[in-house]
């Protein structure tokens, strides 16, 4: 297994190209499965969840090759099986977004229903009302959700639940009424960037949708999709993740190619924690100033304060005087990297679906376990401020979501090593 040695304190300088998003590529690729013609994703980030994905749509009787070198993937689904095994969905939650193009496509499927993970519960409650309003009959057993249909038919869906909007319950949704019988109205739809990005894929594959991007999205069905190319937007997480190293260890990283417009949350937050950020044309230059000052921050759906930030975010707490809260309002219980920072010397105090943390004046090196891909990425961030040497364990986790992450902080002068046991 690989770990990653660190050896922290120094401030990060330089450039840093941001990969293409893995949350847009997802689904865009389950995507592909609604139609027979071949379609081309560029941009699609050398990740191991991609390549979990790519082999599914294989086993699924996808014909698919990935050029990683060049992040262009070329797939058609001729005549794909309906049936996404437990062996597979187990290994990544996402592939849960098989569901609504294998219903629309085939009328019949069979995925397995994804299990929990260590960052909470995850039900799939809103996908299956979801597919039930466009008319699916469907029944949960023996661990399946088996899905089927005479045909899909447009209608209002509503998407909100407990904690808030679903991001690939949105997913799902949209790419089953794209084939559907009429018009669906999506209410209360995430609005996050990459289903936007789903949206403009689907609508170069010939589905009419409006809205994506908002609250409301209109998806008038057609009878058929073609094949399309696209080019998926680049990762905002990991944008936000170097933002925030350029935060913790006092450096200076312009990052390239990274859509300004979906940092607004994780920019305001770094400025009023004193980070300087210029959004200059094509590029964010960010400096860590020093003198850190304490903030409090929720996380919530698109606008918001990404979840998926949420770990990185408390890194940087734990070395910013005074006292930080931070609320976690998507996953409540997404709490696991905290304790692995407390070995490093941070304070921290979980209470409720908050952390309280009180930044301390240095943390100093040693061994800690990722738990998750976003913890993993928090505290290879505090690793990298800290004293000393920090050994990051399991990082297996951090490469599902984090093309080359130890390449590309080595270039910016982190003293980081990727080493196998
Ligand atoms: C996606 C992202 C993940 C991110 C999350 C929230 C991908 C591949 N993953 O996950 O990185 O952390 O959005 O921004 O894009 N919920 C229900 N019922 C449902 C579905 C969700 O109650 O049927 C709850 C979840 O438990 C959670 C909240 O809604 O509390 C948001 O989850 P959701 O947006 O669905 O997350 P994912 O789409 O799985």
């Amino acid at each position: 297994m690989e770990k990653l040695i660190i050896s922290g304190g120094t401030p990060l300088k330089g450039t840093v190209h941001i990969s293409g998003s893995k949350n847009s590529a997802l689904p865009i690729i389950a995507a592909t499965l609604l139609t027979a013609e071949p379609c081309v994703i560029r941009g699609v980030p050398n990740l191991s969840d991609i390549d979990t994905m790519v082999r599914i749509l294989k086993f699924l009787g996808v014909e698919a090759s990935f050029d990683a070198k060049h992040g262009i993937l070329h797939i058609c689904a001729e005549h794909p099986l309906g049936v996404a095994p437990y062996e597979w969905v187990r290994k990544m939650r996402a592939s849960v977004c098989l569901l609504g193009p294998l219903l629309a496509r085939l009328k019949k499927t069979k995925v397995s229903l994804p299990g929990g993970c260590v960052i909470g519960d995850r039900p799939i409650d809103l996908h299956i009302k979801g597919l039930r309003r466009l008319g699916a009959q469907i029944s949960v057993e023996n661990g399946y959700v088996y899905a089927q249909c005479k045909e899909l038919v447009g209608t209002d869906v509503f998407l909100c639940g407990r904690f808030g909007s679903t991001v690939l319950g949105t997913a799902n949704i949209l790419m089953a009424a794209s084939l559907a019988k009429g018009t669906t109205t999506i209410e209360s739809a995430a609005c996050e960037p990459e289903v936007e990005d789903l949206a403009n894929f689907l609508n170069k594959m010939g589905a009419k949708i409006k809205g994506a991007g908002s609250h409301i999205i209109e998806v008038e069905g057609v009878k058929q999709l073609h094949g399309a190319e696209h080019t998926v937007i680049s990762d905002r997480i990991e944008a936000g993740t170097f933002m925030v190293a350029a935060a913790i260890t006092g450096g200076d990283i312009e990052i390239k190619g990274a859509h300004a417009e979906h940092l607004c949350a994780m920019r305001d937050k770094l400025e009023e924690s004193g980070t300087e950020i210029q959004r200059t044309n094509g590029s964010i230059r960010v400096r860590g100033r020093g003198n850190l000052t304490s903030t409090d921050v929720i996380t919530m759906p698109y606008p918001g304060f990404p979840t998926d930030m949420q770990a990185q975010m408390s890194a940087l707490m734990t070395l910013t005087p005074g006292i930080s809260v931070i609320t976690e309002k998507v996953f409540p219980n997404r709490f696991m990297h905290l304790s692995e920072m407390a070995r490093l010397g941070a304070n921290v105090a979980l209470e409720g679906n908050s952390a309280i943390i009180k930044g301390v004046k240095h943390l100093s090196g040693a061994p800690v376990m990722a738990s998750d891909l976003r913890a993993s990425a928090g505290l290879v961030l505090a690793g990298l401020a800290a004293g000393g040497e920090t050994e990051v364990n399991r990082i297996y986790h951090v490469d599902r979501g984090y093309e080359r992450i130890d390449a590309k902080l080595r270039a910016l002068g982190a003293n980081i090593e990727r080493i196998d046991e």
